[in-house]
């Protein structure tokens, strides 16, 4: 099969149209848009001359986009623990004509454990939870490296599967109606807290919950105090399923005298780099997506209400719709919004 996407061309040999973790060679379409993000993101940069390692490449199509889209790199490794995989990046990188690329045909673990320090950019996209290499991704990082990950265990982080959620990232996820915004804080958090060990601050620079995988990237500072302060962000949500009061903290009952859900603990600190993200929106490309990310990142609260559970819960028969309340859109939910007023206030605009 052949496939372009951006500026590149890719082939991938023989598939079924829907794209399986047991593919040969692993491309999935749905994520373009996830790539085309990424893009933005090393555009906004305006770096020249870097380095970009990916521990698991799958066709290469991610890191060809970057080589060809953005002026920011002079060096470009890839890699996957299968053959035929890297045999096709390789053959893609042909196709593409981009120089200064290495390809490896390591287990992630190895690459990171042997490659040398001082990468400026590293990505990790594997089937599943991202957490187990982020420790020796973060070492391997440059002095304001970008960490990038992805996860695709929605399932875990946003309540479907607490128990995993537990096991994996050490907290409670709980199916709230903001059950992907916990999700992604979830996710952040074990990032922000397995670099901590090591006095390292992975501090959030974007963010984004689409189809069913959630990606965040975070810039590396070195120093305890840094950490510190990113640590401080990290806290519990209280929920009340009844009425859908909701703080930062521990509270066991709500003012309903309902029993109130512990979520998290979770990264309730800020997601974006605002400067980042306005220069990201002003390369004109899913300006809707960037209106809501800009949106968003103007409250400060890490979660949002949707319109129709509010109706629900609270038997309102007309729902009204955002733009009419006046709230900042998010861009998880079409329904969802953020303010920094509590439901109660809520309730007096419906
Ligand atoms: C989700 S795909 C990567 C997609 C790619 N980054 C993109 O943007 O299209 C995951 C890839 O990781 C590879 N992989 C799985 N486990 C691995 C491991 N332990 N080490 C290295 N590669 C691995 C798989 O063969 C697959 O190609
Ligand atoms: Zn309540």
């Amino acid at each position: 099969m052949d496939y372009s996407e951006g500026l590149v061309k890719i082939s991938i040999g023989k598939r079924d149209l829907v794209p399986s973790k047991k593919d040969d060679i692993f491309l999935n379409e749905h994520k373009s848009f996830d790539r085309d993000i990424n893009v933005l993101l090393v555009k906004a940069l305006g770096w020249k001359n870097k380095a970009y390692l990916e521990v698991m490449s799958g066709s290469g199509i991610r890191g060809l986009r970057l080589a060809e889209e953005t002026a920011a790199f002079s060096k470009i490794v890839f890699n996957d623990l299968k053959k035929s995989a890297v045999n096709n990046i390789k053959k893609n990188i042909g196709l593409n004509k981009i120089k200064g690329c290495e390809v490896h045909d390591l287990d992630a673990h190895e690459l990171l454990k042997t490659y040398e320090k001082g990468i400026d950019y590293i990505d990790i996209d594997p089937f599943g939870s991202p957490v187990y290499y982020v420790v020796d991704a973060m070492k391997k990082l440059s002095r304001n490296g970008i960490l990038s990950v992805c996860a695709t265990d929605t399932g875990a982080l946003s309540g479907t599967f607490p128990s995993a959620c537990r096991r994996r990232y050490h907290s409670n996820s709980y199916l709230s109606e903001f059950y992907y915004e916990s999700g992604l804080r979830i996710l952040i958090k074990e990032c922000i807290s397995l670099a901590s060990s090591y006095d390292v601050a992975l501090i959030p620079i974007f963010a984004h919950a689409t189809r069913h995988y959630f990606r965040a990237y975070f810039r590396k500072v070195k120093g305890a105090k840094t950490a510190d302060e990113l640590i401080k962000k990290i806290g519990f949500i209280s929920y009340c399923p009844k009425c859908l009061n909701r703080q930062i903290g521990i509270k066991c009952e709500c003012v309903c005298k309902e029993k109130m859900i512990l979520i998290g603990p979770l990264f309730a600190g800020k997601l974006y780099d605002e400067k980042l993200v306005k220069k990201m929106a002003s390369f004109g490309k899913h300006e809707d997506f960037f209106g809501k990310i800009l949106s968003e990142a103007e409250v400060d609260s890490p979660w949002f209400y949707t319109t129709d559970s509010i109706c629900k819960k609270h038997k309102i028969s007309i729902e009204p719709r955002i733009k009419e309340l006046g709230f900042n859109k998010t861009h998880i939910h079409p329904k969802g919004f953020k303010t920094d007023k509590n439901i109660f206030e809520i309730l007096k605009k419906f």
